[in-house]
């Protein structure tokens, strides 16, 4: 199996990379090494290299930023995913991509499922639905995984960044009415594994999160009690619940985000068990 992997520092790519079969080949690009908008070296890598699968983990996924950077925004997670599609086309290739539950306005209070109509809230979401769109237009053989609340060893995200203020603070002020579903990249780069691995996989969208619909204030005493278990000075850690209205940010966040993913389940050759939480906090702290 030959895999051409965009993003390849990111959380996902990383995790990608790490669980990669022996016997697989891989080219990992970041974004020195190929810059996804550039259209000419897109094609030119894909050409060159003839993957079975191309997989994009890489994307524009600083939400606030994306208010004031709209046209970076969509350069990378529109007309970049459309680049790498069309090259994917071009050599026969699958294409894998993933997507974000904020193509979903969070009104719905249950789960939403892959028939539900998108309706982004803030610019990222409106790229990302952008690049959705762009991609299943472009080329016929493309799967594209919805997923939310990213998390893992690297990069940033919420779990590092908990334990780091944890310890620095002292006291958390963290948002209690905003609901999600907190997932381990490993997972999500398992799940990719498993498809690039199928010899055939039905086209188009797919919802795939971790399991436990939690708000961030939730989320954040878990991570606190997870890492009690090693240091328990995480235990001292004060958690104060807010609003987002106390949490003014440049761009807005749907309130409620819980994927439905039964399709994803139903379909995947083989279950994805799900990481604890408990294991990438041991990870982080040892
Ligand atoms: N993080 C979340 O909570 C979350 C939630 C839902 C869905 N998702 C989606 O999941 C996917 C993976 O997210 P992640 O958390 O792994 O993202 P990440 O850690 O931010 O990694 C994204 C990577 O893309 C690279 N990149 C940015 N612009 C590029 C360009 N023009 N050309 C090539 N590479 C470029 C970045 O490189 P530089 O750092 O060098 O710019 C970075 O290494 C993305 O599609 C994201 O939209 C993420």
């Amino acid at each position: 199996m030959r895999i051409l992997l965009t993003g390849s520092k990111g959380q996902v790519g990383q995790c990608f990379k790490d669980r990669l079969p022996e016997d697989w080949e891989l080219i990992a690009t970041d974004s020195k090494t190929l810059d996804i908008t550039d259209a000419a070296s897109v094609l030119n890598i894909v050409k060159s290299f003839e993957p079975d699968v191309v997989i994009n983990a890489a994307a524009y996924t600083h939400v606030d930023k994306a208010e004031e950077h709209a046209d970076t925004a969509f350069a990378v997670n529109a007309l970049g995913t459309e680049n790498l599609a069309l090259a994917a086309k071009a050599v026969g290739a699958r294409f894998l991509h993933i997507s974000t539950d904020f193509v979903f306005d969070g009104s719905i209070p249950h789960p939403v499922s892959e028939h539900q109509a998108p309706l982004p809230v803030n610019v990222y979401g409106h790229s990302k639905l952008a690049g959705e769109l762009l991609a299943l237009n472009a080329h016929i053989d493309t799967v594209i995984i919805r997923t939310s609340w990213v998390y893992s060893e690297y990069g940033h995200n919420f779990v590092k960044s908990i334990l780091r203020r944890g310890l620095e603070d002292g006291t958390l002020n963290i948002v209690s009415d905003q609901v999600g579903c907190p997932t381990y990249a490993g997972d999500i780069a398992q799940v990719l594994l498993e498809i690039a691995a199928a010899p055939q996989f039905p086209r188009g969208l797919y919802h795939y999160s971790g399991k436990q619909r939690v708000s961030w204030y939730e989320f954040a005493r878990q991570i606190l009690a997870a890492a009690d278990k090693r240091n328990p000075q995480y235990g001292e850690v004060k958690v104060n619940a807010i609003t987002i209205a106390d949490y003014p940010t440049p761009a807005r966040r749907p309130p409620y985000t819980v994927l439905d993913t039964q399709r994803l389940h139903e379909i995947l050759p083989h279950p994805v068990p799900e990481t604890p939480l408990q294991d990438t906090v041991d990870r982080l702290l040892a």
